[in-house]
């Protein structure tokens, strides 16, 4: 038996929770801390109250405390660099270095990887000045009828698209990103693309500079409201696995997507090591990449930790190592629905300091209860954020697998609490 390790996680949302929650079973680890976690977290981590981004402190505190793993959750850390900097140290981390996770981190960068490649994604142009790109956008709306995708380059938070019905709208967004600047630096560049219509999934995989593993698929629901209806959200639930993404679609996206990417990357002298996640839309045309991502999905890891029966760090060491290849990554026969529980106004405006009830009952139920926007208040669990919760829950088929999730989710309370009440419908 190897010497035991120290486990860092690195953020503290419910996507951390889940991947804490499942570290703890791994016989190889001595102790888990969690920067800066949340309650949920609290009952299998220490909290270590040093920020995401705060690269340096992180890599201090794993120095001073012989860390001998970090697994980073947002991408904020990952884009910023906090893998090359832990390297330098001598520190193993689990996640792709800057060079890496610009794929997330600029999607003009990762448009022209895919053109250059034949990669399948949507046709689209770059901006850098906003007179170009209204220009284009009128041009484009002068001649069709169909509607356009503006993207801001960089990081915003889930914010930064807006699918633009006509000419206005699209000016409108355009000003948004490059004028007003609402996400700053972000808004350097647009990404204007084309409108794909399809189901989307996500598939993530894990890589080892080398090798790729699919995890298992996952479709979430971004909107707000039952029926995809109302605004974007970080998503409000998901479930696992999905019966459309067939193993041929699947072995498509990894073959005719994922590892072109890897390669073409490969080419420009950068490894890509971690987790790469794909937003894939399934179009007439066949699956066409809408996104990726450099980390874990949110809320996709609370279906994809609990449905996986190897030992995760066991995983994440080999994929660090480069010996992906030597082990098969084993999941439980089961299908998992993770139903989000969010406070009332999300994704716009909402109160926090909400008291919650019931989260024992929850358990109890049959389901687990991920903390994802969740504080103490006088000494008791409250709300802390726009999506507080993620229940889920694994079942034989899907009808249990929701039916308990939702069982479970309906002995939570807190004021003007929101939840979906069709996560999975679909399949029923
Ligand atoms: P992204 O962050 O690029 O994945 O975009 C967020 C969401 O916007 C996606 O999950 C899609 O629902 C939608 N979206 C993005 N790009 C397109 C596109 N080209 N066509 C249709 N929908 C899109
Ligand atoms: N569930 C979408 C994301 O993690 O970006």
């Amino acid at each position: 038996m190897p010497e035991r390790l120290k486990v860092l996680v690195v953020g503290g949302g419910g996507r951390e929770h889940a991947l804490v929650w499942k570290i703890a079973q791994s016989p190889l680890v001595e102790k888990i801390y969690c920067a800066p976690g949340n309650p949920g977290i609290a009952k299998s981590a220490e909290l270590v109250d040093i920020k995401g981004t705060d690269i340096k402190a992180l890599a201090d505190f794993a120095e001073a405390n012989s860390i001998g793993l970090t697994v980073v959750g947002p991408e904020s850390p990952l884009i910023a660099g906090i893998v090359d900097e832990f390297e330098s140290r001598g520190l193993k981390i689990f996640g792709p270095c800057k060079a890496a996770a610009a794929l997330e981190g600029s999607k003009a960068f990762t448009k022209d990887i895919l053109q250059e490649n034949n990669i399948p994604t949507a046709a689209y142009a770059v901006f850098t000045k906003f007179d170009e790109a209204a220009a284009y956008v009128k041009e484009y709306f002068a001649f069709s009828c169909e509607p356009l995708v503006v993207k801001a380059d960089g990081e915003a938070a889930g914010k930064g698209v807006y699918i633009c019905e006509d000419e206005h709208c699209a000016i409108e967004s355009l000003k948004t990103v490059m004028v007003d600047r609402a996400f700053g630096n972000s808004g350097n560049k647009v990404v204007v693309e084309e409108f794909l219509t399809g189901p989307e999934a996500t598939i993530m995989g894990l890589v080892d500079g080398e090798t790729l593993a699919t995890l298992i698929p996952v479709q979430d629901y971004k909107r707000v409201f039952d029926n995809d209806e109302g605004p974007n959200t970080g998503s409000m639930g998901c479930y696992a696995p999905v019966p459309i993404l067939t193993e041929d679609i699947r072995d498509f996206v990894a073959e005719e997507i994922m590892v072109p990417t890897l390669k073409a990357l490969k080419r420009k002298g950068i490894i890509f090591k971690g987790v790469l996640y794909a937003g894939v839309i399934l179009t007439e045309y066949g699956p066409k990449l809408l996104e990726y991502n450099c980390r874990f999905g949110d809320p996709e890891t609370q279906v994809v930790m609990p449905l996986m029966e190897s030992d995760l760090v066991e995983v994440m060491l080999a994929v660090i190592d480069g010996r992906l290849d030597e082990i098969e990554i084993k999941w439980y026969n089961k299908k998992a629905v993770c139903v989000v529980i969010a406070s009332g106004g999300y994704p716009g405006d909402y109160d926090t300091g909400m008291p919650i009830d019931g989260l024992l009952d929850a358990e109890s139920a049959g389901a687990t209860v991920f903390h994802a926007g969740t504080k103490v208040l006088n000494g008791s669990i409250a709300t802390g954020g726009g999506r507080v919760l993620g229940v889920t829950a694994l079942g034989d088929n899907y009808e249990k697998a929701i039916g308990t999730a939702y069982t479970a989710a309906d002995k939570i309370h807190f004021d003007k609490m929101h939840m979906r009440r069709d996560i999975g419908r679909r399949l029923l």
